[in-house]
């Protein structure tokens, strides 16, 4: 055998890894006695995050847990977020790369903590100009260009809390939560560039616009110059004349109480609406700087980068709040992947020095497909610390990641949260933890986790059952926006077990403990899909293809996917006068891209004379799913209809 051979040979049968002696040593945690310290003085010990922020005033208690399940953290704490991320830093690392963007172009764009400070203060007094108050929503539609960042600490420095939309969503969608938060501000940009062409992303915002109930301001940065399709109307603002009109201008930071809304952020759940998610300024910003310090070992001197898109909720945490919180440089990449070659992201990482590097298990896995031959011709000896996040990791892929990308020198930190979590809340600790490859890892000190079945009893080691978290954190959403009722529904539950007499929270992900205490992941039990780890409602997707006109019913499912995890496939039963051609399948595409957008786009769409339903009307998803991969389909004795599922297989052949 070869070295090569025999080292994947050992790699392949290797289940468990110690963190490496060398990063140990240098790491902001490495004190074994943080778990006991969090349990014995809980929920005091999460003053350690809080203290790694600037409060104006000190809150008078950690938690206040009287009216459950709204708990408060840090009461009475005053702060304002954009003073924290920014202006704080200003004193020893003013000169200091607070972003360091790179554009698909290959131009990058280096704010100094200075220069950030600027042009917040700028944007934020021209904000504050065009009428925007404390807690007006902000609605900001932009893709990954630097005016996104400074835009959030622009209305955090103001006290109006911002609600990002993903580039990638629909008018429609953009429209729906614009709709939803009342919000009557859009910033938004002409457009940006996707390998290699400029994408119009005016227009798809001005669509959406016609939607929006209320006379909405409009704000355009200029990011594609005179490769843009349209001109900024006169009554849109221009980004750049607006911060230009206020050069030098400062604005005071706001100051906001600890439960004030930081932002929105809307994310998908079991029905047709998406969920307005209320993130504070105190708990969620503590939480996002401490699991930024504690997980990604951030220190300021370092250059971190989270490949993530700003419109999830892991940019938010993970490119601006958390890392800006400590100071650190952050690198924002506009592009994708695999432009202009698949090596772009080891040339990034190369050219920048990138300490640690956070990313995808979907990404991970095109990575895999490549081929070692990208990152072996650079030099990724700057890393220290890599991780994952969004989907279960399979150990092929953590140990390829660990491998070729690490070189066996950096621990992969696997880290499982979600849009409501804030930020982190099961993974290892870098330091600490030994690595087992397709697990995430146990609790974070101060998370309370644990697998139960339906009725809330915990399941034995090994089984399989729901995740629930049993304490609060500080960086929980505190409720849905204007919606307190769906927000119990959805997430709560008061299990009436006498070791468990508080409410806990759950979070629609199946689980299993394994005898060390790890989590094992394993996807969500409810009718939301993780496709190339975003989140799809089944419903969302469902209510645009029954708005189609001949289409009577749908019913969407999620089918294994290689490269994505998880791909949407679509059933649909079609009024009887209309035809099942290849034309109306791609009209069903269309319908369900401008109702959401292209990461929506079912894999397959199949046309049945009916879909499976029990004898109560339900329809039987688990059984979609079958036939979607091809695997045997189980017992169907309780179908209404069991002879539905041969014509169904039929037609997927
Ligand atoms: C869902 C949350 C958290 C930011 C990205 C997604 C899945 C997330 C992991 C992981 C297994 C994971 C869960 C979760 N998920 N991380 N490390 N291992 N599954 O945020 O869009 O709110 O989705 O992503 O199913 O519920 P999100």
């Amino acid at each position: 055998m070869s070295d090569e051979a025999q080292l994947e040979a050992r790699l392949e049968e290797q289940d468990t890894f110690d963190p490496p002696e060398a990063f140990v040593e240098q790491a902001n945690v490495s004190d074994e006695g943080i778990y006991k310290e969090f349990e014995e003085n809980w929920p005091e010990a999460w003053e350690r995050a809080a203290d790694l922020l600037t409060w104006e005033s000190e809150w008078e208690e950690v938690l206040d847990d009287e009216n459950e399940p709204f708990y408060e953290w840090f009461v009475d704490g005053e702060l304002n977020a954009a003073a924290n991320c920014v202006d704080r830093h200003l004193d020893g690392r003013g000169d200091e790369a607070a972003i360091e963007w790179v554009g698909e172009l290959g131009e990058t764009r280096t704010y100094t903590y200075e220069q950030l400070h600027r042009e917040v203060n700028e944007f934020a007094a021209a904000l504050r100009e065009t009428g925007v108050g404390e807690d007006d929503i902000v609605t900001l539609y932009m893709p990954m260009i630097p005016e996104l960042p400074v835009a959030m600490l622009a209305c955090a420095r103001i006290g109006a809390p911002h609600s990002v939309v993903f580039a990638g969503f629909s008018a429609d969608a953009l429209a729906e939560r614009m709709n939803a938060a009342d919000s009557e501000t859009l910033v938004t940009c002409d457009g940006y560039y996707r390998r290699g062409d400029a994408l119009d992303h005016l227009s798809k915002a001005r669509e959406g616009l016609a939607d929006v109930d209320g006379d909405v301001t409009t704000i355009v940065a200029d990011r594609l110059g005179d490769d843009a399709d349209s001109d900024i109307a006169d009554d849109e603002h221009v980004y750049a004349e607006l911060v230009a009109d206020h050069e030098g201008a400062t604005v005071e930071p706001v100051t906001r109480d600890a439960e004030d809304m930081l932002f929105l952020m809307y994310t998908s759940g079991t029905t047709g609406k998406p969920k307005g998610v209320k993130h504070t300024t105190g708990g969620y910003l503590s939480y996002a700087a401490w699991t930024s310090h504690a997980v990604l070992d951030i220190k300021p001197e370092d250059t971190y980068w989270c490949s993530a898109d700003i419109g999830w909720i892991t940019g938010h945490s993970y490119i601006v709040y958390g890392p800006l919180a400590l100071g650190t440089t952050t690198v924002m990449y506009e592009g994708t992947p695999d432009y202009p070659e698949k090596d772009r992201l080891w040339e990034i990482v190369e050219e920048h020095e990138v300490t640690q590097l956070y990313t995808a298990p979907t990404a991970i896995r095109a990575f895999m497909k490549w081929g070692p031959e990208y990152p072996d011709a650079h030099d990724l000896s700057s890393l220290r610390l890599l991780g994952t996040v969004g989907e279960p990791i399979n150990p092929r892929a953590w140990k390829w990641y660990y491998k070729h990308i690490g070189n066996e020198s950096c621990p992969v930190v696997d880290t499982w949260w979600q849009t409501e979590t804030g930020g982190m809340m099961i993974t290892t600790l870098p330091a600490l933890g030994t690595m087992k490859p397709g697990s995430a890892g146990p609790p974070l000190p101060g998370v309370s986790a644990d697998i139960v079945d339906a009725g809330g009893d915990p399941v034995e080691a090994g089984k399989a059952g729901y995740l629930v978290v049993n304490k609060p954190w500080p960086g929980m959403l505190r409720t849905l926006y204007d919606n307190d009722e769906r927000f119990i529904d959805e997430y709560w539950r008061e299990y009436s077990l006498p070791e468990r007499d508080q409410w806990v929270y759950c979070p629609e992900d199946g689980a299993k403990l394994d005898d060390d205490g790890y989590i094992t992941v394993l996807g969500r039990v409810d009718d939301v899909l993780n496709v190339s780890g975003h989140r799809l409602g089944t419903m969302e997707i469902e209510s645009a293809i029954v708005g189609v006109e001949g289409v009577a019913e749908a019913a969407v499912v999620g089918g294994d996917h290689e490269m994505k995890g998880e791909a949407v496939y679509a059933y649909a039963i079609t009024e009887d006068e209309q035809d099942e051609t290849d034309a109306f399948r791609e009209e069903i595409i269309a319908a369900v891209e401008d109702a959401i957008g292209p990461i929506a786009r079912p894999e397959a769409v199949v046309f049945t004379p009916e879909l499976p339903k029990t004898r109560s009307g339900k329809i039987m998803r688990r059984l979609l799913e079958d036939i979607a991969n091809g695997d045997d389909i189980g017992n169907t004795s309780t179908l209404r209809n069991p002879d539905v599922v041969d014509d169904i297989q039929e037609k997927v052949e």
